[in-house]
């Protein structure tokens, strides 16, 4: 089904099951912890061994030798994969660097070998006695030396304008021009990078926990040199990825090529440890941000130039992204620009682009409103733009940004909030208030789906979609009981599995809508092919109720399966509406933190996040997604920051002890509203995503709460108390 006008009333707008907050199907399975995940399928691999990966232990240069006598005699030691004796392998291309390193070695912990053994303590500690001798070279590791020799990268539109950018600027009566910067940060999900790897003849199934099979199977099949249709991922569960998960990574390989040469099923984790610098991370950012208004506070130019490194190849974060579409101005400049670096590879994680950018932006708005001693919600609401600021014929589907702001700040009582920094105390603490826009892009992807049923009137739906602990299990499940007329107990769900129709996947929040949509696509297919049954027009069946009504008779759903499975297979694909009309999510997020007035420790005491984003297909599963997204935002704004080794070239803090994350303790209530919205231009669902937009702003409203609160504007995240402490208002 392509879907190329936009869409009118059908079947999912009667909600019965769409729309409705139903607890997740998956949930007794993740509570009861009986989920099978990649490292346990005890259940369907017998006789598995065990690999380790040996990471390189420098940054760059060269292995000259790589000896395994030693390796290979320890107790229970199976076989060794290296470069050397890996054969030719392909390169994937989602991967900048190569998933096996040697001789040429580009990152910090790039996998150069894998030990593979009868148990797990014998890999490991076999990989101990793996000896390399390194020839290492000078690399380059600091961002903000590097900043200077920035190149254009390669990634479509690096550069962006409209009007006359610098005159403007010159000439606008109120300026801002303030640089802030954002730290490498780690995905940090719970469920490490894992795989365990079958081969049959030449067939290969890999168990492993991977956000796009698609992607997944023709990567490995490319590197393996095999073809697509021998490859096999399953990833039923997947415990969270924040885009560390969307490529295939080294130990996925290295289980492969491990299973090959061990002729036996072979499992690889990595640790903890390993996964900081041999996985992805997101790149950390320098941005300069220029602001030019009216003395009435109309934004006359606005521009964005933003700075992040990469190894050749990769590309830079984009966190220029939501400048150009945020707010009006005529004159508008965009920039990124990419430093060559010997770090990890940077990739996506967690809102690639707008969540730094927005870090960014929305405190250079805060800013901006102080100079022009307006309140920073008005200021945003004066300069809200119907259209595409740099294409100013292109409308937005659906933006409903100012509501969000006025709802928001009638529940969150905004007008409490006093405009002089540092007025409010709590006892010990410094109470502020403050406000940013979310904002993220609603990306479309082609999504296939099957439908299956059968004489008992039970719904299978197949297709290589993922829940990454999002809730896909359960929308999914109401998609197809509303197009069918059932209840969700009669629909089962199978996903993250290759032999299913490919699918969306999960990434870039666009796996709600686009996943749905092709189960959509398949269940209109499934429809007709009841109604030829019946032999009547796909209009004339009414299916309620678990029932089928034509024609003034009315038959159970699986009468016309009753002598054999009927099956449906179809795939939604979307035209250019998503070019004609700009589609993206909005929010206003709202936050009250207290800071310590003697030691700058901050917390976040009360946050709200109103949201527009298209029809809610479960409301509870949104509602978490906007939670966790929010929690992800204080994380950014507080906490997470990957110290560079600027001689080792590493990330020091890779672990989680180190790395910090906010845990319960320091999260209070969080409220979560949707707007009553619905989008025909996103897909017949008409809904969007709401995952990364419940962190795209979160972390600036912080921000702008702690100067709010203290009077203290931090620019370069994340703000730990070191950064707040020496300039904190005297004891009074
Ligand atoms: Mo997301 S960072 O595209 O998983």
């Amino acid at each position: 089904m392509k879907f190329t006008t936009p869409a009118t009333t059908n079947p999912i707008d009667q909600l019965r099951v769409v729309g409705q907050p139903l607890d997740r199907i998956d949930g007794p399975l993740k509570t009861t912890g009986t989920a099978p995940y990649a490292y346990e399928r005890h259940d369907v691999v017998e006789n598995v061994a065990y690999g380790c990966i040996v990471g390189s232990a420098i940054a760059k240069g060269r292995i000259v030798l790589i000896n395994l006598d030693e390796a290979r005699r320890a107790p229970g030691v199976l076989t060794i994969i290296t470069a050397e004796n890996a054969g030719k392998l392909g390169k994937g291309k989602m991967n900048v660097a190569t998933l096996l390193g040697g001789p040429e070695i580009a990152h910090y912990h790039q996998a150069i070998a894998l030990v593979v053994a009868d148990t797990f303590e014998q890999a490991t500690a076999a990989a101990q006695l793996v000896r390399v001798q390194y020839l290492p070279t000078a690399g380059k590791f600091d961002l903000a030396r590097e900043k200077d020799n920035a190149v254009v990268p390669k990634s479509e539109n690096p550069d962006t304008s409209a009007g006359n950018f610098t005159r403007a600027f010159d000439l606008a009566p109120v300026r801002l021009d303030a640089t802030y910067t954002t730290p490498d940060q780690s995905h940090a999900m719970m469920e490490p990078h894992a795989s365990t790897a079958r081969w049959e003849g030449n067939r290969l199934t890999v168990w492993t926990s991977n956000q796009m099979i698609d992607w997944g199977v023709g990567d490995l099949a490319k590197t393996l040199n095999l073809p697509k249709e021998n490859v096999r991922l399953i990833s039923p569960y997947i415990g969270g990825g924040f885009g560390g998960k969307l490529f295939l990574r080294a130990e996925a390989l290295l289980a492969a090529l491990g299973a090959r040469a061990a002729r036996r099923p072979v499992k690889v984790a990595l640790t903890r440890p390993m996964i900081f610098n041999n996985t992805t991370h997101r790149p950390a950012t320098i941005q300069r941000i220029r602001i030019g208004a009216t003395r009435d506070g109309k934004i006359t130019a606005i521009g964005h130039e933003s700075w992040s490194g990469n190894l050749e190849g990769g590309e830079p974060e984009n966190a220029v992204q939501q400048t150009r579409l945020l707010y009006a101005g005529p004159n508008r400049i965009t920039a990124t620009r990419l430093a060559l670096l010997d770090l990890p590879e940077g990739n996506a994680m967690r809102a690639p682009g707008e969540a730094p950018g927005m870090m960014a932006l929305e405190v250079a708005m805060d800013e901006m409103a102080e100079k022009l001693q307006m309140d920073p919600l008005q200021f945003r609401i004066l300069n809200d733009t119907k259209v595409d600021p740099e294409k100013t014929d292109r409308r937005f589907s659906q933006r409903r940004l100012v509501e969000c702001f006025r709802v928001g700040a009638e529940r969150f009582g905004w007008n409490q909030r006093q405009a002089q920094p540092g007025r409010v105390r709590d006892g010990r603490w410094l109470i502020g208030m403050g406000v940013a826009a979310g904002f993220r892009n609603n990306l479309v992807m082609p999504s296939g789906a099957r439908v299956r049923l059968d004489g008992n009137g039970i719904i299978t739906v197949e297709t290589d979609m993922t829940d990454i602990g999002t809730g896909s299990y359960t929308i999914i499940a109401q998609t197809a009981a509303e197009m069918m007329g059932t209840q969700v107990d009669k629909v089962v769900v199978r996903l993250g599995d290759s032999a299913f129709p490919a699918s969306a996947g999960s990434g870039g929040q666009w796996g709600a809508n686009s996943a749905t949509a092709g189960v959509y696509a398949a269940c209109v297919k499934l429809r007709e092919i009841i109604a030829q049954k019946l032999t009547v027009a796909p209009d004339e069946v009414a299916f309620r109720d678990g029932m089928l009504h034509a024609r003034g008779q009315s038959f159970p759903l699986g009468y016309v399966a009753a002598h054999g499975e009927i099956v449906a297979e179809d795939r939604i694909e979307f035209g250019d509406l998503d070019k004609r009309y700009q589609q993206s999510t909005f929010a206003a997020h709202f936050v009250e933190v207290g800071v310590d007035a003697a030691t700058g420790e901050t917390r976040v005491r009360r946050m709200l996040a109103v949201c527009a984003a298209g029809r809610i297909i479960n409301p509870k599963s949104a509602r978490s997604q906007v939670i966790g997204a929010m929690t992800m935002g204080v994380g950014a704004a507080l906490m997470e920051e990957l110290f560079v080794d600027k001689r080792g070239g590493f990330f020091v803090n890779h672990d989680l002890a180190g790395y910090e994350v906010p845990v319960h303790a320091d999260i209070p209530h969080q409220d979560v509203v949707f707007l009553d919205e619905t989008d025909p231009m996103s897909s017949p669902m008409k809904a969007k995503g709401v995952g990364e937009l419940g962190l795209c702003g979160v972390s600036a409203a912080i921000a702008n709460a702690i100067y709010n609160a203290s009077g203290i504007r931090v620019r370069e995240y994340p703000i730990t108390l070191d950064k707040l402490i020496t300039k904190l208002p005297e004891w009074v």
